[in-house]
């Protein structure tokens, strides 16, 4: 069913004056004919739309937000006061991730949960579809959902399922959202420095990289990796035993050549690296914590210079990659 990933919104701070608005709204979209499940989907967002209150306040998405960086990006966003929509693939856990949120910011307007699996062009699609349909715009784009096999594995599956979801996934979800942004809006793509262009080694796939001008450019070079790990040239032709190493350089390269598209709409790009953090993905082994990885992508999202869009950071300075 389309609206399967029906949202589930948890309000802080509606008035009764927004529930009358709501109600009113809820009506109006009845009388329209939309289906019911769809209008469930509304139950803040309707009255949000209808709130003086909220009618000036700045929307966030924050994906794969159910734990890690991802959270605590969503809590500190909301915590700023930004309508937050908090996504995450697994329904459940995303529905008890916004429930903290909630908790823990009571100061905050609203914070909701839909749906979304970025390595899924059917979830980007309905999430994309619903974005458009209910939010009024998308300030800020926080693409932090990503994926890391852990151990020695290593293969061209694995790589595949690597790439689809830290490069594909974080493209698709930028093409379909990208015209939701208005001038002045931000996207943080949330990389690694293990990601950098010096894990290559062979000059030539340096300089494909470096050159890189479009989205089909960074996808060809996803797929040339991908192929030589299928065939098992991947070490002759200069690429480097990281899965995820090549997925964040796609990404950040990606992120380069997307800043540079969205430049005359005013929309700046962002590239980042969380630092090493105790997450799942870190087996919780990293020396920062959550609230210390979100650091960076939080101050890119709300208050690096626009001037540095298209590069990469880290602990909130320019970082070459
Ligand atoms: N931790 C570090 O030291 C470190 C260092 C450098 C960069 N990073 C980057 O920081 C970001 C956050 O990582 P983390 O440390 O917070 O890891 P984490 O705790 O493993 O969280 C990753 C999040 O991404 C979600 N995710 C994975 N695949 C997804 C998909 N297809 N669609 C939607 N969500 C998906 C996960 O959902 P599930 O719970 O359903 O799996 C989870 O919510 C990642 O992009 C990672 O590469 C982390």
């Amino acid at each position: 069913m389309l609206w399967r990933s029906v949202c589930a919104p948890y309000s802080l701070q509606l008035t009764a004056h927004c529930r009358v608005a709501h109600r009113a709204t809820r009506k109006g979209l009845l009388r329209r004919g939309r289906s019911s499940i769809k209008d469930r989907s509304l139950t803040v967002m309707a009255a949000a739309a209808t709130s003086d209150a909220t009618k000036n306040q700045k929307i966030a998405i924050v994906t794969g937000a159910n734990k890690g960086i991802g959270y605590e990006i969503a809590r500190q966003l909301a915590q700023a006061g930004l309508r937050t929509v908090l996504t995450a693939r697994n329904e459940e856990l995303g529905r008890e991730a916004t429930k903290k949120v909630a908790e823990a910011t009571a100061g905050s307007d609203a914070v909701q949960f839909m749906q979304l699996d970025i390595a899924s062009p059917r979830s980007v699609d309905d999430f994309g579809r619903w974005a458009e349909q209910e939010l009024p715009n998308v300030d800020i784009l926080i693409n932090n959902a990503g994926i890391a096999y852990k151990g020695n594995v290593f293969g061209a599956e694995e790589a595949r399922t690597t790439m689809a979801t830290n490069f594909a996934g974080t493209r698709a979800v930028c093409e379909r959202l990208e015209r939701l942004i208005p001038e002045g809006g931000r996207i943080v793509n949330v990389c690694s420095l293990a990601g950098k262009q010096s894990i290559l080694r062979s000059p030539e796939l340096r300089s494909r990289f470096e050159n890189a001008s479009s989205a089909e450019e960074v996808a060809t070079l996803s797929e040339d990796f991908l192929q030589g790990l299928s065939s098992g040239s991947y070490g002759k032709e200069g690429w480097p035993g990281s899965m995820y190493g090549v997925s964040k350089l796609c990404e950040a390269t990606y992120s380069r050549v997307l800043a540079e598209q969205l430049k005359p709409r005013g929309v700046a790009v962002y590239a980042c690296c969380p630092g090493y953090v105790a997450t799942d993905m870190s087996s919780f082994k990293g020396h920062k914590t959550p609230e210390q990885g979100a650091d960076t992508p939080v101050w890119l999202a709300l208050h690096a210079p626009s001037s540095g869009s298209g590069k990469f950071y880290s602990d909130r300075k320019e970082e070459p990659f």
